[in-house]
């Protein structure tokens, strides 16, 4: 089985990705796994900052889920896995074949979170989180195999043809 992650900064099109993705590959055995959902189910939200208007995210726990989870659909013989979340290359590298990164042009990561009325300071801070690459960054760290995919203009068929290949290659 191979599992792909994808990960990137909020609103850079991550879950948009995912189902296209899972789309197109949809001949062969493909599961999307949401990561929001998991998090719910096993109460994995620490504390709420006020502040950032944000959950802490015991993502310890959350390793440990997903390990859990890619372990099953191995033995199910899934083919590929593909797990949606901004908190998806804290996964070992072991567990990774492919991870995905989303980016998007500035102006319009700002039009994406203010259409989610996102306060300003929520705003402002994932937009610092895109210019400074932080999730880049702290995936490069841990995983070799990175494709960086920017969805500004949208997804079309030769950036999934591209993905496919990273993944299949
Ligand atoms: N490829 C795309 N083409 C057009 N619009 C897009 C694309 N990707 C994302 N968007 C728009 O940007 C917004 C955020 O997209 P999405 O929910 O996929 O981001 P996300 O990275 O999954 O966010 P979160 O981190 O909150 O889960 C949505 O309103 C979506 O319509
Ligand atoms: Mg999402």
């Amino acid at each position: 089985m191979k599992t792909i992650i994808v990960t990137g900064t909020p609103c850079t099109g991550k879950s948009t990705l995912s189902k296209k993705l899972v789309k197109y590959l949809q001949r062969l055995q493909v599961k999307l796994l949401d990561v929001n959902l998991i998090i719910n189910k096993h109460g994995l939200k620490w504390s709420y900052e006020k502040s950032r208007d944000t959950y802490i995210i015991d993502t310890k726990k959350l390793n440990k889920i997903l390990i859990d989870y890619i372990t099953k659909e191995k033995k199910a013989k899934t083919a590929y896995l593909i797990i949606d979340s901004h908190l998806s290359h804290y996964l070992p590298s072991k567990y990774v074949n492919l991870c995905i990164i989303t980016t998007c042009n500035l102006k319009k990561l700002q039009s994406r979170l203010r259409k989610r009325n996102y306060g300003l300071a929520k705003v402002r801070e994932n937009l610092d989180a895109e210019i400074f690459e932080i999730i880049y960054h702290e995936a490069k760290q841990l995983h070799s195999k990175l494709v960086k995919i920017d969805t500004t203009k949208g997804i079309n068929l030769n950036t999934l043809k591209k993905i496919k290949k990273h993944i299949t290659g």
